[in-house]
């Protein structure tokens, strides 16, 4: 399957300069979208997950079918402010902007085999938050699994000691 054919490109969006890439196309398409989670699935398995992390929140998107799919915990990264009980938090960039993510201080147990699941990595500023939350709590990184890499971006540049799998790679 190409999913390149259910990825929309809208320029100037949010602000000038940045090409944004709209996953909505293949949420609305049922095969694809299925296509898609089945091979997060088979790389969860590959690399023995025992929980999934997604941050807020195209990360729930993908990341909750393959948690049910395998019948593992969901574990959800969210922005200030909406999470109820005690967090542990980082700042960081985006490709247009700052912000601060934040993760449940008892979600993840020492020594679990946490796989991280976003729609997109562009600077990885969102992966390596969400990596650096992970390990503060124990647990071990064993892979990040994104629907869209953009590669001119280099966020892999940051993920050279982590198994990484793109489903779509933008040179
Ligand atoms: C987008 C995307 C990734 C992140 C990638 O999320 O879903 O999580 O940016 O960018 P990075 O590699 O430069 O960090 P965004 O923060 O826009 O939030 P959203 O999912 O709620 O739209
Ligand atoms: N998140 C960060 N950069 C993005 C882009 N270019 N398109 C869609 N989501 C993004």
């Amino acid at each position: 399957m190409d999913y390149k054919d259910y990825i929309a490109e809208i320029q100037d969006f949010p602000i000038d300069g940045v090409l944004f890439r709209d996953i909505t196309p293949i949420m609305q398409n049922g095969k694809a979208f299925r296509a898609a989670c089945n091979e997060m699935v088979e790389f969860a398995k590959k690399v023995n997950a025992d929980v999934i992390v997604g941050p807020e929140s195209r990360g729930f998107i993908f990341g909750c079918p393959v948690a049910y799919e395998l019948e593992i915990g969901f574990v959800p990264i969210r922005k200030p402010g909406k999470l109820p009980r005690a967090t542990e938090s980082i700042e960081y960039d985006l490709e247009y902007g700052t912000n601060e993510l934040h993760i449940h201080a008892d979600a993840i147990k020492k020594g679990q085999r946490v796989l991280i699941i976003d729609d997109l990595l562009a600077t990885g500023g969102t992966v390596k938050g969400t990596i650096d939350l992970v390990e503060k709590l124990g647990g071990e990184v064993v892979g990040c699994n994104f629907l869209i890499e953009l590669a001119d971006l280099k966020g892999r540049d940051l993920l050279d000691n982590y198994e990484v799998n793109s489903l779509i790679i933008y040179q």
